[in-house]
């Protein structure tokens, strides 16, 4: 007997496949939209840089967990890891005082309770890794070019965006993908990560709504 389509799929393009619909969801969220076309300010983009801090601290705390399992150690890369970029894009947005003035919204606070949650879990820790770096690699390239043209941003500010590690995109994202199709997951922890990956996409999507409340 044949097994059904999707499980014959490599994970990574069962994530994408799985994920489509999501996605097209996520990138048409109020807050998105009216941030890649300009209609807000410069605060805006500062508000998304604050929650994402948050949601970087779990997930690289998550990494340190995840490194030490014998079957996620390669999909930790340190070239991907976020924190200290976000920080210095906080500081130059914010000011010094940075950290008194960020506010951290309650979507932002459930997205990083859930990933603190899953902790070294691999086919969880697989689907926020997957959503946030991948989508960071891609998308976060466009939202990159956007900020600049429309916020009177230069690499300031957008470091976040930067991996100034990684020269070649695609070939990283390949690698990447292949760290995933390589992780060795049973037929539960596929369903799991597919399930958590969608969790991840709805828990993104919550923020952007609140922060549509606050600046559209
Ligand atoms: C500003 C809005 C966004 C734009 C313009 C955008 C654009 C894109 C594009 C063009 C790709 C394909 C890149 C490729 O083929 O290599 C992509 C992939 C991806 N994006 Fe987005 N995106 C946006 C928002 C998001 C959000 C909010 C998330 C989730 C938090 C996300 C997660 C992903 C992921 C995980 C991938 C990888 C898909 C795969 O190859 O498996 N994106 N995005």
């Amino acid at each position: 007997m044949s097994l059904p389509v999707e499980e014959e799929l490599p994970l990574s393009a069962l994530l994408r496949q799985s994920t489509r619909d999501e996605h097209d969801a996520a990138n048409s969220e109020q807050f998105i939209e009216e941030l890649m076309s300009g209609a807000l300010t410069r605060a805006a983009h500062a508000d998304l840089s604050a929650q994402l801090l948050v949601v970087y601290e779990a997930l690289e705390e998550a990494s340190v967990a995840v490194r030490d399992d014998e079957r996620g150690a390669g999909l930790v890369f340190n070239e991907l890891t976020r924190v200290p970029a976000i920080e210095r894009d906080l500081a130059y947005l914010y000011g010094p005082a940075w950290r008194e003035e960020i506010r951290i919204l309650p979507a932002t606070r459930r997205y990083a309770d859930r990933v603190r949650e899953i902790g070294g879990s691999l086919p969880h820790y697989a689907a926020h890794s997957y959503t946030r770096y991948l989508g960071d690699l891609s998308g976060g390239q466009i939202v990159k070019r956007m900020m600049k043209q429309h916020y009177g941003l230069d690499e300031e500010g957008l470091a976040f965006y930067t991996f100034p590690d990684i020269p070649k995109v695609k070939v990283f994202k390949d690698a990447y993908r292949n760290e995933l199709d390589q992780l060795d997951l049973d037929e539960d922890e596929v369903a799991a990560t597919v399930a958590e990956t969608h969790h991840a996409f709805h828990l993104n999507r919550a923020v952007f709504t609140e922060l549509a409340e606050i600046h559209c």
